[in-house]
């Protein structure tokens, strides 16, 4: 072959394989309008769901579930002390399968927002930093310090390199259409100084040399170093514009709830709110929302937070934390999305009018050549509206928006509610008696001599000796005290200036008492009596828990944790007190469980440790409990009633499903008997269960159990309680309700089961809530009850017409709009 002819043919190949690699590649851009995927420009609704928080065999399932609620994305940090647990040694085994998890996402043909940080925040241990890079020399955290750079930049270039390697990014045809670097550096820069602008232009040039083909964002950025995209973070961002206006406006967390704490009350943000805070974003303008979190989950083992996240990270997301959907927020938030997303070409290409119709109500127009679009938002948090708008009235309760996708006919209201409210259930079977056998932790030799692996002088600083491979570390040390001692008076106590998230504390073997945080300081002072100090040695024993490493904050890796000192021993003599010192003598320190080393929760159990099944102690310390049990059985997900039970950790079949503590109950007020969706929201608005353990039921998700019927629970006591309570049981729906608006149709199912009973059903103007639905003062003329148990009793769904045509004649109604108000028995 001549050699024109050959490089002719070579370019036509090369040519042929670029227009075969950019057929398969999105082009991801934006301009200040909005994200344009291969040249159209999108409005996107995103969700976020942490693949670590639920288990792998849960993602097809929840990312469905995502899909089918109108979900274009799904959002996911990437957690560093997960996959890095020790300094060049990496997991991404099971549940930390991220690239397993981008191709489930990829598979239910959805996008995906990757998160990198790696500083993530998300109420997750040490927000996500691993703590031996905190005790690697000269660290310093989020700013331009060598050290913290270059693992940062190791670790986000891995993540990286193994996305481009499946070429899951979407210039490569991938899924993911966004990525993040740093998380909102904005709230916290001021506190580094110019090295805080050093170190985000750092962070931008950093990302933007991995050159992955789609926008990077940085969050709660303000003034991002181009080209990084910022973004806003909130329960509302529709007064947010971007600080350059060349940056479309982005919401990258709307938070459909809020985390909990121990001793905290349950969140609740009504869907009302939610769907409010939505349609105003798109009102003013938004392209891009994600919810956070669409599905929280569970924080297993000890990737909690903190200090005290709970185990539940439920969020009071549209996904309940057991991939339940959470109704009615998913379904009112579905039908707010179909109807954005049939307006997406307006919204996204029209031209804006605004009309200000007074009393804080505006109406919004966008306007193509095709066509145009329209909102009526009220944000008045008290008055509804009766506007006249383009000559036709509207009726717009107080605190909503109302969407019209042709500007004439209201498609939705965010605040009239058609979806059914599922309440959720154990289900109704006789638990299983549990046979318990239990073996102390063997801490004799820290209690009574006070002797453990490491010494040193003086305190030392928790995180830096355990690295966190526990949550437990002994302080202990000894204090001679002879007959002269000025000291020695009838009143003497123990003085511990602590930072110890649980402090526990014995004197001379014998237990003073323990001290734990209610009121969110975890600077405190522990001081008990001691009146058995002997003259001659005495031993001290301190343990010092934690409950989740610190995650948010400027410099929060340097925020103590454990016994900082001083320890002393104080006398009181009359007016005089006398305080011996302790804090520079000699500790021993012993790090973690002897238990727990020894893999007592393990299934592959060690022959030779031997289980008592005599004595079974109740409210004892430091104590190991086990017990065989069936899992129950089905599809429902499972759950444990951890009632009776002090404060600890547990294990299902080796697997720890996180730290448990039902004994600490939220505080008796702050929980009203109404909520209003109206006004805004905050994280204690709505919030109920004052008064009752923060968490008394614990996720067991169905790949930890064997369905063979042979499973082993394993628990870690710290506190002391009884476990002869605890039971496993499924959870299921156990009520639907719903209250439909007239000329509209509801949907109503007990999920998987049939539905089993009518327990109420009025068409007219009902009363009540859900449980206590009464009859008003008129009523559709053909009975309710029966209507609507002819069309649901016995199926798994139903779809009902709220009219009178269905209902019967409401003559004596009058002209009022009608409601229809039902309560299913599951
Ligand atoms: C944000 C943070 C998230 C999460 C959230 C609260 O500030 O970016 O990671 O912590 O707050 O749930």
């Amino acid at each position: 072959m001549k050699m024109k002819h050959f490089t002719r043919l070579l370019s036509l190949f090369f040519i042929l394989i670029t227009s075969f690699s950019l057929a398969n590649s999105t082009i991801v851009s934006h301009d200040e309008r909005a994200i344009t995927i291969n040249g159209k420009r999108r409005i996107l609704l995103s969700g976020s769901i942490h693949y670590p928080r639920s288990t792998a065999d849960m993602w097809p399932d929840l990312i469905n579930k995502a899909k089918d609620g109108g979900l274009d994305a799904i959002e996911t940090y990437v957690f560093w002390n997960a996959h890095e647990p020790k300094r060049r040694e990496y997991d991404f085994s099971g549940n930390l399968d991220v690239v397993r998890f981008i191709k489930t996402i990829q598979d239910a043909g959805l996008y995906s927002v990757l998160r990198i940080g790696p500083y993530v925040c998300a109420e997750w241990n040490y927000g996500g930093f691993p703590v031996w890079l905190h005790n690697m020399p000269n660290m310093k955290f989020r700013t331009v310090n060598p050290s913290f750079m270059n693992e940062m930049q190791n670790f986000t270039t891995k993540i990286v390199e193994m996305m481009k390697e499946e070429k899951l990014f979407a210039s490569q045809g991938g899924p993911i259409i966004l990525a993040q670097i740093e998380n909102e550096y904005g709230n916290v820069i001021s506190s580094y100084g110019a090295e805080g602008k050093a170190y985000i232009d750092w962070c931008a040039n950093m990302a933007n040399s991995l050159d992955i083909g789609v926008p990077w964002l940085m969050c709660q950025q303000p003034n991002a170093p181009q080209p990084m995209l910022e973004t806003c973070n909130g329960f509302y961002c529709d007064q947010y514009e971007p600080t350059n206006p060349s940056t479309p406006k982005m919401w990258t967390e709307n938070w459909t709830g809020w985390f909990k704490n121990w001793g905290g009350k349950h969140p609740y943000r009504t869907a009302e709110d939610l769907a409010f805070s939505v349609a105003r974003f798109f009102q003013t303008g938004g392209t891009f929302q994600n919810y956070y979190m669409y599905h929280g989950g569970t924080n297993f083992g000890r990737v909690a937070g903190g200090p005290y996240i709970t185990t539940s990270y439920d969020y009071h997301a549209p996904i309940d934390e057991f991939g339940n959907l959470n109704q009615p927020k998913w379904g009112h938030l579905k039908q707010l999305h179909t109807v954005l997303k049939s307006m997406e070409k307006s919204l996204t290409y029209g031209n804006i009018s605004r009309i200000d119709l007074g009393n804080s109500i505006k109406a919004t127009i966008y306007t193509t050549n095709e066509g145009s679009s329209c909102f009526i938002g009220n944000v008045n948090a008290t008055a509804n509206a009766l506007v006249n708008f383009k000559g036709k009235d509207y009726h717009v309760p107080a605190w909503s928006v109302s969407v019209l996708p042709d500007c004439d006919k209201e498609a939705y209201n965010t605040a009239k509610v058609n979806t059914q409210t599922s309440i959720m259930t154990e289900d109704s079977s006789k638990p299983e008696k549990l046979e318990w056998t239990w073996r102390p932790e063997s801490a004799q030799k820290m209690i009574l001599k006070g002797s453990g692996d490491l010494i040193a002088k003086g305190l030392v600083d928790q995180k830096d000796v355990t690295n966190d491979a526990s949550d437990y570390l002994w302080y202990m040390t000894r204090v001679h005290l002879d007959k002269k001692d000025p000291l020695w008076s009838r009143n003497m106590t123990l003085r511990v200036h602590s930072n110890a998230h649980v402090l526990h504390a014995y004197v001379n073997g014998k237990y003073v008492g323990n001290q734990f945080v209610k009121d969110g300081k975890f600077d405190y002072r522990f001081e008990k009596k001691v009146n058995h100090l002997v003259h001659g040695t005495n031993h001290i024993s301190l343990l010092s828990v934690s409950v989740g490493l610190q995650n948010y904050g400027a410099f929060f890796e340097s925020s103590p944790t454990g016994i900082n000192g001083p320890v002393s021993l104080v006398g009181y003599k009359g007016e005089e007190t006398i305080e011996k010192d302790l804090s520079q003598h000699q500790w021993d320190y012993k790090i973690g469980l002897n238990g727990y080393n020894n893999k007592l929760f393990s299934t592959k159990s060690v022959g030779h440790i031997k289980w008592a099944n005599e004595k079974f102690p109740t409210g004892r310390m430091l104590t190991w409990y086990k017990a065989k049990f069936k899992a129950p059985l089905g599809k429902e997900p499972v759950i444990v009633d951890f009632n009776g039970l002090g404060k600890g950790e547990a294990w299902i079949n080796g697997q720890s499903i996180g730290r448990y503590w039902p004994s600490f109950n939220s505080s008796d007020d702050g929980c009203k008997d109404e909520c209003d969706y109206r006004g805004e929201y905050g994280s204690d608005k709505c919030a109920f269960m004052c008064g009752e353990p923060t968490q008394r039921w614990y996720h067991v998700p169905r790949s930890f159990l064997n369905a063979s019927g042979h499973n082993t629970i394993t628990l870690f006591e710290e506190m002391g309680g009884n476990p002869s309570m605890v039971n496993f049981k499924t959870v299921v729906v156990g009520t639907v309700c719903a209250r439909a608006h007239e000329h509209n149709k509801v949907e109503l199912s007990c999920h998987n089961r049939p539905i089993s009973a009518v327990k109420f059903a009025s068409f007219g103007n009902p009363v009540g809530h859900c449980g206590t639905f009464a009859v008003g003062t008129c009523q559709g003329d053909k009975d309710a009850v029966k209507t609507v148990a002819k069309e649901c009793v016995g199926k798994l769904n139903c779809t009902i017409n709220v009219s009178s045509d269905t209902f019967g004649s409401t003559l004596d109604c009058g002209d009022s709009p009608k409601k229809l108000a039902v309560e299913l028995e599951c």
